[in-house]
């Protein structure tokens, strides 16, 4: 697929426009059977931006990220891990909802490597409106994203990573194209998880969650 980069404003726009210019991205096939992109949102100078995987069944309908039952479960988290829900940006990294249909009912199908990489552009703009300190990738999707094919979330999690060098394409994220405003912005670190949905579908539910929050506070701790 072509992928998302023809669909951005060439001018550096806020986060309103690119949330504009993604409803009408085409930058690969999953736009067709989708309803609606599914941008990130949240408090626009957040500290913390959350990357989850592709906005899912509920988050398609409403077109927006986290409005189902591992948003509720990540607010939960997110609270009791200490970090200030009223201060978050939440995301995805692959911004239609990717499924098959089964009789009447769609179901979630995993995105490939390739709606991955096309749909990275609107991360990575995302990120230069909102120079976080910290990123939190939640799952493997997000880690394909942001550390590459090679990271695995299983073994590197609740880890506090330097930024950019852990990116898979450290030059988007380089000081120049991050801050497009001149400011100084703070170096930002990244954090990686597991994904709420996979605390959801967990033989022992108690325990995932217990490993979600303590990687949450590792993040919460960063920051203070
Ligand atoms: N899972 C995700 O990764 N993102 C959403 O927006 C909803 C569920
Ligand atoms: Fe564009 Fe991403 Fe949707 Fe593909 S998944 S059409 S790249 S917004």
């Amino acid at each position: 697929p072509p992928g998302a980069r023809q669909f951005i404003p060439p001018q550096a726009g806020t986060l309103a426009e690119l949330r504009t210019a993604a409803a009408g991205c085409r930058g690969c096939e999953l736009h067709r059977d989708a309803t609606q992109t599914v941008f990130g949102r949240g408090d626009e100078s957040a500290r913390v931006v959350f990357v989850g995987e592709q906005p899912g069944d509920l988050e398609d309908q409403h077109g927006l990220p986290f409005v189902g039952p591992a948003g509720r479960l990540l607010r939960r988290a997110v609270d009791d891990a200490g970090l200030d829900p009223a201060h978050l940006y939440i995301t995805n990294a692959v911004k239609h909802f990717r499924h098959e249909l089964r009789g009447r009912r769609r179901i979630h199908q995993t995105p490939d490597q390739v709606h991955i990489v096309a749909c990275r552009p609107w991360l990575v703009a995302e990120f230069a409106r909102l120079r976080p300190e910290l990123v939190v990738v939640l799952g493997a999707t997000a880690a394909k994203a942001l550390l590459g094919p090679a990271f695995r979330v299983t073994r590197q999690r609740g880890a506090l990573l330097p930024w950019p060098a852990a990116a898979e394409h450290p030059q988007d994220f380089t000081r120049a194209s991050v801050d497009d405003t001149g400011t100084d912005a703070p170096a930002a670190r990244l954090l990686a998880t597991i994904h709420p949905s996979a605390v959801l579908r967990a033989d022992n539910q108690e325990i995932a969650y217990r490993g979600l929050v303590d990687d949450l506070t590792v993040a919460a701790r960063a920051l203070t």
